[in-house]
């Protein structure tokens, strides 16, 4: 099977000369959503590449038949340094994002050959795991990653999901938020989540993207954060008052943009896609008539931590003052955050009527090191990566 498929089609590396057309037309031909007589169409805008080039070691794999040179499958991988939650342990991880095929061409074994390609990369590039997010409910990654390729759960994840339709509540009155430097920032981070599950070793990247909107705390006005207001006091976090939260916002419809389009009832594929559009997509079901045909983008909330026994009025405020900013931001019409299930701050994330969630499963496999220390992992509280949504 795998010999006849070699003979018929061919997985090579995209060419940012020459093979964007083609990919915008395969993807356009991909992404089409499964909900009643609605689709989603992620515009990239002009950038296939979108997702993956902020890391420094990217690739996109594309497959292409060989009788027409028809492009009929992608996937895109990345390779990054992040945290275990181990003793400050950190490992290189090549992550698979954005795997898909026509579906005309699927269950040939194409997409087979393109995790298998794409693992391939990754391992001559250094990674010690490999990792894949996917949505709960796509039985056809999961038989595809688990019974296929041997990749093993490693944590769930919930994707929250709030469309800004209403006036932001107003941030509680006893609450200050503050946005700090990114310098302030990259050292209350690095204090308190560096050892974190999957926090990154290039947060400074992150930080001083121009994506990153920035980052803000938020403590009761009753408590003073020595050396907050000044910049050269490297050592205010270990002055932080007993409550304080902090978030960071990513500006992800700069990068991209989602539009939803009413279909022909009869023209409705069932497409489940690895990326931000498709996760968002099944969480918008009291939006979707406001959001049809115009393009919209939403802010990511990051790195949402808090400590103390007031953190639940501190992460509201954030969160409400973080939709407040959405508001205000050009085509943002939603705001969106994810976290491992079992992380303290989920249950202080305001949960309206018009806030929906969604399940996001991560897997992993070990391909290189010893194979006794999979259990290293610690995934109560683990760091998403802005890049990745
Ligand atoms: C997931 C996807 C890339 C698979 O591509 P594909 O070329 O059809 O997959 P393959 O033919 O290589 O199948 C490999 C294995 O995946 C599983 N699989 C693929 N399609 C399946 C289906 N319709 N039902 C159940 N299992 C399926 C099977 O285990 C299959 O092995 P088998 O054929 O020996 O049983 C394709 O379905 C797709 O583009 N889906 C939409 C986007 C998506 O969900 N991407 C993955 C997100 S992580």
């Amino acid at each position: 099977m795998s010999a006849q498929l070699d003979e018929k089609v061919l997985i090579r590396e995209f060419n940012e000369d020459r093979d964007i057309e083609a990919v915008e037309k395969f993807e356009k031909n991909c992404e089409t959503g499964s909900r009643k007589g609605v689709s989603i169409f992620t515009n990239m805008m002009g950038d296939p590449m979108c997702r993956i080039r902020l890391y420094p070691t990217h690739i996109m794999l594309i497959a292409e038949l060989l009788e027409n040179r028809e492009l009929v499958g992608a996937v895109r991988g990345c390779i990054k340094h992040v945290g275990t939650d181990n003793g400050g342990t950190h490992v290189k991880i090549g992550c698979i994002l954005g795997l898909r095929v026509s579906p005309k061409h699927r269950r040939k074994g194409i997409g087979l050959k393109l995790v298998k390609s794409i693992e391939g990369w990754a391992i001559r590039n250094g990674a010690q795991y490999i990792c894949i997010a996917t949505e709960e409910s796509n039985f056809i990654s999961t038989n595809l990653f688990v019974h296929k390729c041997n990749f093993v759960k490693l944590s769930s994840l919930v994707i929250l999901v709030q469309p800004i339709k209403y006036h932001a509540q107003d941030p509680s009155l006893n609450v200050r938020i503050e946005k700090l430097s990114v310098e302030q920032a990259i050292s209350l981070y690095k204090g308190r989540l560096g050892s974190k599950a999957f926090f990154p070793n290039d947060m400074e990247a992150i930080l001083n993207e121009k994506l990153s909107l920035g980052s803000w705390v938020s403590f009761l006005k009753e408590d003073d954060w020595v050396g907050l207001h000044n910049k050269e006091d490297n050592d205010f976090p270990s002055r932080a008052p007993s409550s304080w939260a902090i978030l960071s916002i990513w500006k992800t419809c700069e990068a991209y943009k989602l539009q939803i389009r009413r279909q022909h009832p009869f023209k409705c594929f069932h497409a489940t896609l690895s990326h931000a559009g498709a996760k968002i997509f099944p969480c918008m079901k009291t939006t979707t008539c406001d959001l049809l045909h115009r393009p919209f983008g939403f802010l990511f909330l990051y790195g949402v931590h808090g400590e103390g026994q007031r953190l639940g009025e501190l992460i509201k405020s954030l969160w409400w003052f973080a939709y407040s900013l959405a508001g205000n931001v050009k085509d943002c019409k939603v705001i969106v955050t994810e976290l491992a299930v079992c992380d303290p701050v989920r249950e202080h994330v305001p949960q309206g009527p018009s806030m929906s969630c969604i399940n996001d499963l991560w897997y992993f496999k070990k391909v290189n090191g010893p194979s006794d220390d999979n259990d290293r992992w610690k995934m109560t509280q683990l760091f998403v990566d802005p890049r990745d949504f």
